[in-house]
């Protein structure tokens, strides 16, 4: 039996886990879970995908280390898709040693071969943030149809791509300044050397989806480019060896990521290694890659060509899915539709999004559409009213009636067994050609198979007259139960988990899908599912929509650069007094201010003061502040403040008022 190596793409540890990237995963571990279902050996590997400029940007923005917003991202991601049962044998991260070692190792071999050279090229370099622009970090004017702000690569107006050098009153999109151009020595590699293996390995059959395959092989004829694999410092990433301030371009190593992963995991197992996985030639291992339809290429041309021009193994199959969109349209943060996982779980059971996904999952690379409206018809009428309700009804009446017993399936039952082997089948066919939103009709199917029965036969009215014919009855329905739990365990795994307890059974595996239950005794129910309320999904937009509002997650807190240097004559133009607060107002109408009637010696002022968000006016009387007693009265919509009081604010709004204490009388000058 073959081994089994399955992967879902890295995530960035750039941001939290969101909505998208949830049908990748979703669709990976419906997979993966089938495997184990049918006793295959398979491996989940996947990690977050640790370097690249955004993450180090993000991390210099919030005066941390790109490897401290990485670890913290690693670990919300880690909780989060453990939400989701998302069943990794391993999640790691690209920034490891493992990936550092294999990332060198493909390299020097590639450049052993001669696959490797390097080249000058001209880039956009901005002097001021003392960095080379990549494409999406330069804006300007786009050249075909003039629309103002648009990324160095593509114009989001009209569509057309170009190149940075094209666009027109190009701009530093970090600080707005023009960027220069500057030249800089680059590392490629010739994609063009691997054209003939290239068509023989997308070509080979059950590799690539068909309307995968036909683009792939479009982008082949159409003559491969070599390929620009570094990147000059400041970048976040693996040194180039030999070189200094250049570094691997992230998409070098970020595929390397699923070995490094694989290594990692086979570190102290004696049954597995990850030679036989990558390297050993002669290994029968299985590698199936899923991925969204954005990275089809480095899936499909880069990575397999520098995997074969440094003697790895090379992927089975590369499965391509494609984007999510809520209510019909690309995920938006306005909109309240980019929705994070974490979100998500805090308002809804993370079951009905994977029933309602492998509802909507197929072998097809077309967008999927996550329609709120059709998202809790779907998980009340079909997860709810169909499947649960059958098996809290039988339970239940078998729990309360008739001891928890089963008895054997009666005759006029025979003629539906056929139907629901037949079900069977066509389920485990769908399973393996990904098209799970089939085999959610099969099991639909069943469930309707089931409560059709009961309905014609009414137990409950049997009881009366035959309760063993009532047992009987429900038997069966007990029976397309374990069935159908059987089928759903891949997409509903804690939910088959409760169901098997609930029918006594121990962990089901596809050899056990045999109508085989009798005359044997059943445990207790216990509550499965609830109705999803519309209004729930509501307040799910609503909160995403302040999750925009409320911008990125603090890491740490922000610490801004200290000002320019300034004299001790600068510092004695300001001039600081003691002031008693006298009295304490707030100002109506605003959010914000207090109007505080201030003692400072020789006269009272009044002062408005933003600090309404953490003191109430009455306990500031009788406190002795910091004031600025030469400041020039400024007028505000709600009256003249005729001096400013000193206080620190925190990056959650919170106030601290600089208070002298102990006191000293109003007025005296402060040092
Ligand atoms: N880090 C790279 C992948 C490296 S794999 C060696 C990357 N990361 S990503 O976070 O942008 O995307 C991760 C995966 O999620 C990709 O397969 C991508 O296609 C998928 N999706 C991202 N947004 C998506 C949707 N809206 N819908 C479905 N999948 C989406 O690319
Ligand atoms: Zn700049």
């Amino acid at each position: 039996m073959p081994k089994i190596l399955v992967t879902s793409a890295l995530p960035y540890a750039n941001g939290d886990i969101h909505m998208g990237y949830l049908v990748e995963c979703i669709q990976t571990d419906i997979f993966v879970r089938f495997l184990r279902l049918i006793g295959e050996d398979v491996i989940y590997m996947c990690a977050c995908d640790a370097h690249g400029t955004p993450i180090e940007i993000n991390a210099s923005r919030r005066g941390i280390s790109p490897r401290e917003l990485v670890e913290y991202y690693h670990e919300r991601h880690r909780e989060d898709l453990a939400r989701f049962e998302i069943s990794f044998d391993e999640y790691y991260t690209t920034d490891s040693p493992e990936n550092r070692r294999h990332c060198e190792a493909i390299f020097l071999a590639a450049k052993d071969k001669g696959h490797i050279f390097t080249q000058d090229i001209e880039q956009y370099y901005c002097e001021n943030c003392k960095r080379f622009l990549p494409d999406r970090y330069i804006r300007g004017i786009c050249p075909k149809c003039g629309a103002a702000d648009q990324y160095g690569d593509v114009c989001e107006k009209c569509g057309a791509t170009y190149s940075p050098t094209d666009v027109i009153e190009p701009a530093c999109a970090l600080c707005g300044a023009a960027p220069s151009l500057k030249t800089s020595t680059h590392y490629f590699f010739k994609l063009s050397d691997f054209r003939d293996f290239l068509v023989e390995w997308t070509a080979t059959p059950r590799r690539l989806q068909e309307s995968v395959l036909a683009f792939v092989r479009g982008w082949i004829d159409q003559g491969l480019q070599d390929w620009d694999i570094s990147r000059d410092g400041p970048y976040f990433g693996f040194e180039i060896p030999g070189e200094t301030d250049k570094f691997f371009y992230v998409w070098m190593d970020a595929p390397i990521g699923y070995i490094a992963a694989t290594e990692h995991y086979c570190r102290g197992r004696h049954d597995r290694t990850v030679e036989e996985y990558w390297c050993n030639k002669d290994s029968d291992a299985l590698i199936h890659h899923f991925i969204g339809k954005d990275i089809v290429p480095f899936h499909t041309l880069f990575w397999p060509a520098t995997l074969k021009a440094a003697d790895y193994r090379i992927p089975d199959a590369v499965h391509v899915h494609g984007f999510l969109t809520v209510d019909g349209k690309k995920m938006s943060k306005s909109r309240g539709t980019f929705i994070t996982a974490r979100r998500f779980a805090e308002f809804v059971n993370p079951s009905c999004l994977r029933y309602y996904y492998a509802t909507k999952l197929s072998d097809s690379i077309d967008d999927l559409d996550l329609n709120i409206e059709e998202f809790a018809h779907r998980v009340n009428s079909e997860l709810v009213n169909n499947i649960t309700n059958l098996i809290s009804r039988t339970v239940g009446f078998l729990n309360k009636r008739l001891d928890s017993r089963l008895g054997k399936i009666p005759e006029d039952a025979a003629a539906l067994i056929p139907q629901v082997e037949a079900a069977i089948v066509r389920a485990r066919g769908d399973y393996e050609i990904l098209r799970f939103g089939r085999v959610m009709k099969e099991i639909l199917q069943i469930s309707d198979l089931a409560n059709n029965f009961i309905q014609q036969r009414e137990p409950w009215a049997l009881m009366k007259s035959n309760p063993e014919d009532s047992r009987d009855v429900l038997t069966f329905a007990v029976n397309c139960i374990k069935a159908i739990t059987i089928l759903l365990k891949p997409v509903l795994p804690s939910y088959c988990r409760k169901v098997e307890r609930i029918l006594n059974l121990g962990d089901l595996t596809w050899e056990d899908l045999r109508l085989d239950l009798q005359n044997r005794q059943i445990g207790q129910f216990e509550k499965l599912a609830d109705r999803l309320e519309s209004d729930t999904l509501g307040k799910l937009i609503a909160a995403s929509r302040d999750d925009l509002a409320g911008g990125i997650a603090p890491v740490a807190p922000e610490v801004p650069e200290f000002g320019a240097e300034i004299t001790m004559d600068d510092l004695g133009r300001v001039d600081l007094r003691a002031g008693k607060i006298l009295a304490a107002e707030e100002v109506k109408g605003s959010d914000r201010l207090v109007n505080l009637e201030v003692d400072l010696g020789r006269e009272t002022r009044t002062i408005l003061a933003g600090i309404k968000q953490s003191y109430a006016p009455a306990d500031l009387i009788g406190r002795t502040v910091v004031v600025v007693a030469n400041l020039k009265p400024r007028k505000m919509k709600f009256g003249t403040s005729a001096g400013m009081i000193l206080a620190g604010v925190d990056s959650s709004g919170k106030i601290g008022l600089c208070e002298l204490n102990p006191p000293v009388p109003p007025g005296t000058p402060i040092h």
